[in-house]
């Protein structure tokens, strides 16, 4: 049947939809439209979450009669079976139709710029003003987009202490709570119950962080309170551009890496209660369904012993060597000379960071943000 633009038929055990603009059928079988009805009766339309279970819907359940409703948005209106009665904004019901655009629906709605020193991003891009970013949505909107497209960010003109940086993560996300505590402070000295080699002046090559954790820390957050005298510059380099030259390069490598969990652990010894964390994961690691690279995880200094046979060491070493010499090729690599006053936000599955070594006492401030969490937020802005 014909209404509103819309064509509806009924095959055996589904409904078919098709805008006439285009005649692209989007069907769906009576079961998934029942379970995706958006009655309060069985759905929160503020939290998006059912408050049915799928073992209280009658697999038998099939329309009794069904029509489209015209309005200012075009509504379709099904009387089921049992005489409960759903509607379906078609707009939106044609946006869940996984026949055409599935994989598209999940391509990210930014474009991420992978960068290197021939294209680095303005300034203009990645550093919003501190008043901008706590007086209003648009400087927060600001920042976010810069780590989505950059994968990093910066606010300027931040009070140079712990707890102005604080202030600032948590204006537009929340700090996670680590082993590491909420705020750390980096200095150059041996800390007791501490063995990570971020507590040195050593210089540091470019990796992502917490790459024995599941999920590893989406964001990383460091402000300079005190520069060293000499040396200590802070380096990034994008592991999206990265992905992007060994593909080009070696293509065989790039699958290797997308196809190969490594192995990674830290284990914190030094204090009670100890700690172990491991993990295994990809280099390369692609959505599931837009097959997009949504993380780049890379830190020599975190991987377990790798469980692999003979043929597989031989191409794990062939192929590291390569990623690793394009990540420490002077065209990748950004300095950064932090201030006092300077928050940098680092998106933490994408963009690797780094040191050089330094001389005097040089202190860091920081954090974590949680994937999900910055994730959640960017998606307020349409930005993931
Ligand atoms: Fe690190």
């Amino acid at each position: 049947m014909i209404w509103a633009g819309y064509h509806v038929s009924r095959g055996s055990d589904h409904l078919s939809i098709a805008a006439q603009t285009n005649g692209f059928e989007h069907k769906f079988t009576f079961e998934w439209l029942r379970d995706h009805c958006r009655d309060p009766s069985v759905y929160d339309s503020d939290t998006h979450q059912r408050s049915i279970s799928i073992l209280d819907i009658n697999p038998d359940v099939h329309p009794f009669k069904f029509q489209v409703i015209q309005g200012a948005d075009d509504v379709l209106s099904i009387t089921w079976n049992d005489g409960h009665v759903s509607t379906y904004d078609l707009k939106w019901l044609i946006r869940q139709s996984g026949q055409e655009n599935r994989k598209q629906a999940f391509k990210s709605p930014i474009q991420r710029t992978p960068w290197n020193i021939p294209t680095l991003p303005q300034s203009s891009q990645t550093n919003t003003d501190f008043q901008e970013f706590m007086d209003s949505a648009k400087g927060v909107e600001k920042v976010i987009r810069s780590i989505r497209e950059h994968g990093f960010a910066m606010v300027d003109g931040v009070e140079p202490t712990t707890k102005a940086t604080k202030l600032t993560v948590e204006r537009m996300v929340p700090v996670s709570q680590t082993i590491y505590g909420e705020m750390f402070e980096l200095r150059n000295e041996e800390k007791e119950d501490v063995s990570d080699s971020s507590y040195s002046n050593v210089a540091l090559g470019a990796h992502t962080d917490t790459t024995y954790y599941n999920e590893a820390f989406g964001l990383q957050i460091f402000h300079c309170l005190q520069p060293a005298a000499r040396g200590g510059a802070n380096i990034l380099v994008d592991g999206f551009k990265i992905a992007e030259l060994l593909k080009k390069a070696n293509p065989d490598a790039y699958q290797f890496f997308r196809k190969t969990p490594l192995e990674a652990e830290y284990i914190h010894s030094r204090s009670e209660p100890q700690e172990h964390y491991y993990n295994v994961d990809y280099v390369f690691k692609h959505h599931p369904i837009s097959d997009e690279l949504e993380q780049f995880r890379f830190n020599v200094y975190d991987r377990a012993p790798h469980k692999m046979g003979l043929s597989e060491q031989r191409l794990f070493y062939r192929y590291y060597r390569e990623l690793a010499a394009l990540i420490v090729d002077e065209t990748n690599v950004m300095r950064v000379q932090l201030h006092p006053g300077t928050v940098l936000f680092i998106d933490n599955w994408r963009v690797m960071h780094g040191r050089t070594g330094f001389q005097g006492q040089r202190i860091m401030s920081g954090c974590y943000v949680n994937r999900s969490d910055f994730i959640s937020r960017a998606k307020v802005f349409d930005l993931a």
